[in-house]
């Protein structure tokens, strides 16, 4: 046996005691949502029909850190430290001079990084003495993710689950099921953004949003959670970032480049922040690669504007790019990347130029992801297979340039609930939806009138 290292591993005593929040180290202000009544800056009175106040103090925290209770920490021990993998076979079968790291978030028992937030937003609100969480799901992970956080802290979960994902994929819902929630298909007939929208029956994470916040927004006992684009969501998902920090400083490398998918931000900012706020501080030169479908491009073809979070126009307007609220994307298979908009603090990386955004179609995202599955093993999920879509040509880059360059990114989750899309590619049958650019033009022209961003 070589005596080259694979894995990377951190003890229960090195999960991180504080998120890291990079909010403060952003420059200047940050630009306030809109509340979507009167267009103004919308303040913490707006939010707390849906949210708990403790939640909405870490979205608006001007502090650097924020302690992560005691209950949260032991409830990430059931699956952290994740580990971080040496991808030494992936780099040979590349002939890449790279070194290649990845941060494997599919160890958690949802299959993704979507319960690092799950699990501090069901404990905030199961403590404000709420009864009931309503949620949207895309690909099912995240809807996964807060049903199983929701059975950690005695509350009832009831999701809308995008149409398209929940046809794809019965058995994420008998796995919400399992641990007790009750699954809609999205656009129901149960809400009236529901019913308004009964023409798009593939649905989208917008559609479902609408109809989980008007259940919550209609019920005292109920609240809302999101799994993505909100800070404090992008905040708790900085665990990541901090342990792959931690476990690149065991390998001895320090990242030149880190790549990671983009449906709302959550992954991409929980990976990379700890890493941003280096560079903010001049300490890192590090370079960031956000991956996106070409067919819902928000990052590379978006326009940066205020928008609504959700199709029905109920949440409060976030300043991001966006393809328009009611834009409906083609159904790819990565459910989890098929949103209208992007994080807030994400675009605002993007548009400083920190952060180059690219877009990959549907065919070319599995074909990494098999090559990559053939070496390492774990088959990823459709949303990470877009990083490492990116990550190859990063190491083909390396290779002509001649450099040994370290690449880290972020393995969100793995796609045991997504073979039939493997299935399809294959078999030769998976196909390349197309962008339309009229109707992202046509969803835009649709926009409420806001405050131009300068
Ligand atoms: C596995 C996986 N990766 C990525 C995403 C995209 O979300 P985010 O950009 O917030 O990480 C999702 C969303 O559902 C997901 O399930």
């Amino acid at each position: 046996m070589s005596e080259e290292p694979v894995k990377f591993t951190l003890s229960e005593r090195d999960i991180p005691t504080h998120w890291m929040n990079l909010l403060p180290d952003l420059p200047g202000e940050p630009l306030p949502p809109l509340s979507p009544q009167t267009m103004e800056p919308a303040g913490p009175p707006d939010l707390m029909p849906i949210f708990p106040m403790a939640l909405i103090e870490q979205e608006v925290s001007p502090e650097p850190d924020i302690e992560i209770p005691e209950e949260v920490r032991d409830a990430y021990k059931l699956w952290r430290p994740t580990p971080l993998f040496r991808a030494r076979r992936l780099e040979r079968e590349l002939d890449t001079p790279a070194h290649i790291y990845y941060k494997y978030e599919g160890v958690s028992p949802a299959g993704s990084h979507k319960p690092n937030t799950a699990v501090p937003q069901a404990y905030e609100n199961a403590r404000a003495g709420i009864k009931r969480l309503a949620t949207e799901t895309g690909a099912g992970q995240w809807g996964s993710s807060l049903a199983f956080a929701c059975s950690l802290f005695g509350l009832e979960c009831e999701v809308f689950m995008v149409g398209s994902s929940y046809d794809q994929k019965p058995y994420r819902r008998s796995m919400m099921q399992t641990w007790g929630a009750t699954v809609h298909r999205s656009p129901s007939t149960l809400t009236g953004s529901g019913k308004a929208q009964q023409a798009h029956p593939t649905g989208s994470l917008g559609i479902a949003i609408s109809e989980a916040v008007e259940i919550a927004a209609g019920r005292e006992d109920t609240n809302y959670a999101l799994g993505s684009v909100l800070n404090h969501v992008l905040l708790h998902q900085t665990v990541i970032g901090q342990e792959a920090a931690a476990q690149m400083a065991m390998a001895g490398e320090q990242p030149d480049v880190i790549v990671a998918c983009v449906g709302g931000g959550s992954n991409f900012g929980g990976l990379t922040f700890p890493f941003v706020r280096e560079v903010l501080k001049g300490r890192a030169s590090t370079r960031f690669v956000a991956a996106e479908p070409s067919a819902c491009p928000t990052l590379t073809r978006g326009s940066y504007r205020y928008d609504y979070g959700d199709t029905a126009g109920l949440t409060p307007l976030m300043p991001m790019y966006t393809l328009g609220h009611d834009f409906v994307p083609p159904p790819v298979h990565a459910g989890g990347l098929r949103y209208h908009g992007d994080a807030p603090m994400v675009c605002g990386l993007v548009r400083a130029g920190l952060v180059e955004a690219r877009a990959y179609r549907q065919n070319e995202t599995f074909e990494a992801a098999v090559r990559f599955a053939r070496c390492e093993g774990i088959i990823p999920a459709p949303e990470p297979a877009h990083a490492i879509r990116a990550v190859i040509e990063e190491a083909e880059a390396a290779r002509e340039a001649g450099e040994a360059r370290v690449i880290l990114f972020g393995l969100c989750g793995h796609g045991h609930f997504d073979l039939s899309a493997y299935d399809a590619f294959l078999g030769g049958k998976l196909e390349d939806p197309e962008f339309s650019e009229q109707e992202m033009d046509d969803a835009l022209a649709r926009l409420p009138e806001t405050p131009a961003i300068a």
